[in-house]
């Protein structure tokens, strides 16, 4: 029997509700026809917003959406993507399948698309190809409440108010696709783009975010941090869990029990990464001014058999809902110093929570996980221990990863949740849980569950996704249960 200890006495940090993010990007099948449709399709929207996904991410409880890039960031010019739609330039999306982008979803159907949603806002900027000037005049024309030429301009193209923006990217991977720089030099131009986006409005700060490493890039944490740490709210970590090599990544729906056990392995390498990236952070700003913000993970495999490579269009089964269970209650464990996570991608790219075909829309295992840990968003991250085994990833030099992993949260009412992941195939787990100076009164569960290859699909009953959970026996200072192999369960403790 493992023991769970959850201690409501020890409140370590508000969890971000944006460490619940979503990231889309103008990449294959993501903002066109998966978000947006257009105000003429005859697949029901509003303001060319599909209701179906729009109405989708609302219940998940999408939070927070970058926007519009990845690569595409450090390509793209804003004012192409402004005024009569067939005004607008067209142009060839070098990194995403050479495909036309038409400029028809630009910043008024990002803001509309954040208005329905009721999400925080994060807009990354162009630094790879992009100028100051044009940089500052985006800030301008999105939040300039007074006379100027960039207010004037976007009232004329039918928006007199200001939106508001929360967070902004000063570029996206600059080590790579937004530029092939070197740290240092990175580092002095993010200082001089981060001067000229002035906060115009008094009282709402632009958390302005610094390129920070992909997954184990050290030198580029320190140099960068060395040069923004007076001025960055934010450093970005960007970690995809890729199975086997860049070349050949694995099939995303046909893999082996080994395989599976390396996927696991390579998605807790997130933990490392974020505790070396920390220790690197503070070892330059003890004072620690600036919080990590993990603005790409998820898994990463081969497209989908005939679907345009560079679209990057994968199924999802309940081998990514167990990554995303366990990385999610990772983030929770670091709510101390993470801020904003945003996985890749919202609609039909990478590890979505939400795939479409036509007017045919399905949700995924991964979707379903991110329902069920919603209520942890702006909750109180509790001090928790889980005792665990590890299971080792053969095909991956023995890795090894927590066969349970958990977090625990308070909200204000004084409601625990309790998530757990049970990563094993095939061994379930005896568990009894005390909380620490508490009768319980009730305890309720919930469950995702299936074979690790089991997906959702079109026009298909789901065969993954959040069902009742009552397998456990409430005690007055806990419960017990048995969770089941491969498995994600959520305990609400009153
Ligand atoms: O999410 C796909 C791509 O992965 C993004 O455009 C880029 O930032 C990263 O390399």
């Amino acid at each position: 029997m493992e023991k769970y200890l959850i201690n409501p006495n020890q409140r370590i940090a508000k969890i971000n509700k944006n460490i619940y993010g979503h990231f889309s990007e103008h990449l294959g099948r993501c903002i066109y026809e998966g978000i947006y449709v257009g105000e003429d399709s005859k697949i029901p929207n509003v303001n060319g917003m599909r209701k179906d996904v729009v109405k989708a991410l609302k219940e998940m409880g999408i939070p927070v959406l970058r926007w519009p890039g990845g690569c595409f960031a450090d390509e793209y010019h804003w004012k192409d993507g402004i005024g009569p739609k067939d005004n607008r330039k067209k142009m060839i999306n070098t990194h995403w399948g050479g495909v036309v982008e038409d400029n028809s979803f630009g910043t008024h159907e990002y803001f509309e698309l954040c208005r329905q949603l009721g999400c925080d806002t994060y807009i990354n900027g162009n630094v790879g190809s992009g100028s100051v000037q044009e940089l500052s005049e985006w800030v301008e024309y999105i939040t300039f409440d007074g006379v100027s030429p960039m207010s004037e301009l976007r009232a004329e193209n039918g928006h007199k108010e200001p939106w508001k923006l929360d967070y902004i990217g000063i570029g996206n991977e600059n080590w790579g696709c937004g530029g092939c720089m070197d740290p240092e030099y990175y580092g002095c131009l993010f200082k001089r783009y981060n001067t000229y986006c002035r906060d115009y409005k008094a009282g709402e700060h632009i958390h302005r975010i610094a390129c920070g490493p992909g997954d184990a890039n050290y030198h580029w944490t320190r140099e960068v941090m060395d040069k923004v740490k007076h001025h960055a709210n934010g450093l970005s970590l960007h970690y995809y869990t890729v199975t086997g090599t860049w070349q050949h990544k694995g099939s995303a729906t046909e893999f082996d029990n080994n395989e599976y056990n390396t996927t696991i392995s390579k998605a807790y390498k997130i933990e490392e990464l974020i505790n070396n990236h920390l220790a690197v952070m503070d070892s330059v700003n003890p004072q620690k001014w600036v919080q990590l913000i993990v603005d790409e993970w998820g898994t990463w495999f081969d497209v989908e058999p005939g679907t345009n490579p560079g679209f990057l269009y994968q199924q999802s089964t309940m081998r990514d809902a167990i990554v995303a269970a366990l990385t999610l209650n990772i983030f929770n464990k670091h709510a101390d110093r993470i801020m904003m996570a945003n996985i890749a991608q919202t609609v039909n790219v990478l590890q979505s929570v939400i795939l479409t075909d036509g007017e045919k829309m399905v949700k995924t295992p991964t979707y379903y996980v991110f329902k069920m840990f919603k209520e942890h968003q702006n909750n109180t991250l509790l001090g928790s221990y889980l005792t665990t085994d590890y299971i080792s990833a053969k095909d991956n030099n023995n890795a090894e990863f927590p066969h349970l992993i958990e977090s625990a949260s308070i909200d204000e009412n004084g409601i625990i949740y309790s998530t757990i992941a049970n990563t094993s195939l095939n061994k379930s787990s005896k568990i009894k849980c005390q909380i620490a100076d508490r009768k319980v009164k009730s305890v309720k569960a919930e469950i995702i569950t299936a074979d690790c290859r089991d997906k959702n699909e079109f026009g298909k009953k789901e065969a993954v996704k959040i069902e009742k959970f009552e397998d456990f026996r409430k005690l007055s200072d806990g419960f017990t249960v048995n969770v089941p192999a491969c498995s994600v369960v959520k305990f609400t403790i009153e």
